[in-house]
């Protein structure tokens, strides 16, 4: 069998034109090795004594793992060097980071990134991963500021993550659909496994936290009511239902076999749980260049424009006709 690398693949679609530039792909490279860096981090966790919690909270309250400030340093220090890089937010850190010296590359991109998605799983050798968004940076802005960050997700010229679960796999999207690369452990390379991934328009799987039923909005417990009706209910079919508490690995699977992925603003979380700027909008870019789509139940996730770097939002995002028929309870509610 003939593989294709990363590095193939990137040349391919620059010589096709495909968004990718002389500048993004070693950009697309940088985050790659930050990801192999990161698998590596994570596997050694028990081995090393990573596995635990800090005394430390991050800028939204949550108390910080030793691996999430780990997993950023590692992200931090393989994606800053290029010079390709202007600023970057984080979820770890409360400013935006600039790296020390900007070059003078026509080219800067913004990066914005999860560098753990799911960390309360890693202890527990459930799979976690990383989220990543690039955006441009405005021209002529060599230090950029909070605003130049707070851009709507349908600006990202390219958006991805990595899922360090059965193997590590990266997948995404420079707006010419989706494509999933395999880390040969032994090459020390990504390769092309999984190409023009595709999510089914139709779904019979959910996936929320159940135990904020009680939270939601009526729109929310209507849907999910109606699902667990089954064949007898108003949607005259059966669901089952899917919650691993790692984004990363609920958005993977439903790129495989379809489904909706879920966490509503709720009396609990009136802005949602997750960050609009590093997880909602590069997650909602690589649904929707799969075929699937990706709300708030109000409007489209990656029309929002945004007003602070950790801002939260809801997010219903998944197969097509499942994600609108769930944004059609919103309406009809409202
Ligand atoms: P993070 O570990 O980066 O803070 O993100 C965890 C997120 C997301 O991955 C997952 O879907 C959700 O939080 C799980 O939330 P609950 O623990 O409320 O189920
Ligand atoms: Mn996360
Ligand atoms: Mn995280």
């Amino acid at each position: 069998m003939c593989k294709l690398s990363l590095s193939q693949f990137l040349l391919n679609a620059v010589q096709k034109k495909e968004a990718v530039t002389t500048e993004l792909s070693p950009l697309l490279m940088d985050i790659a090795q930050a990801c192999k860096a990161i698998a590596l981090a994570v596997s050694q966790g028990a081995l090393q004594g990573t596995m635990g919690s800090l005394n430390s909270q991050n800028v939204q309250g949550e108390t910080q793992k030793q691996l999430d400030v780990i997993c950023n340093d590692i992200f931090i220090a393989n994606t800053s060097k290029s010079g390709l890089v202007a600023g970057m937010v984080s979820e770890e850190l409360a400013d935006i980071y600039l790296p020390p010296q900007p070059s003078s590359a026509s080219n800067q991109y913004l990066l914005l990134f999860d560098p753990l998605d799911g960390s309360s799983n890693v202890n527990v050798n459930i799979s976690v991963g990383t989220i990543f968004s690039v955006l441009s940076c405005p021209a002529g802005i060599t230090q950029p500021q909070i605003h130049d960050f707070l851009q709507a997700g349908k600006h990202q010229i390219c958006a991805g993550y990595a899922l360090y679960g059965t193997s590590t796999i990266l997948v995404l999207s420079t707006g010419h659909g989706v494509n999933g690369f395999t880390l040969d452990t032994e090459a020390g390379e990504f390769y092309l496994t999984h190409p023009d991934m595709q999510i089914p328009a139709e779904t019979q799987e959910f996936a929320i936290n159940m135990s904020n039923y009680r939270y939601w909005p009526a729109p929310m417990q209507e849907y999910i009511n109606e699902c667990l009706q089954g064949e007898s209910g108003n949607r005259h079919k059966n669901f089952n239902m899917r919650w691993v508490a790692s984004m990363v690995a609920e958005i993977h699977r439903i790129l495989f076999r379809g489904g909706i992925f879920m966490y509503p603003a709720d009396s609990k979380a009136p802005h949602g749980k997750l960050r609009l700027l590093y997880e909602a909008n590069p997650m909602s870019f690589i649904v929707e260049q799969a075929g699937g789509a990706a709300s708030t139940g109000f409007q489209d996730i990656m029309e929002v424009m945004p007003t602070s770097i950790h801002q939260r939002i809801g997010v219903i995002m998944g197969s097509k006709n499942e994600a609108l028929k769930t944004v059609s309870y919103y309406e009809q509610g409202r």
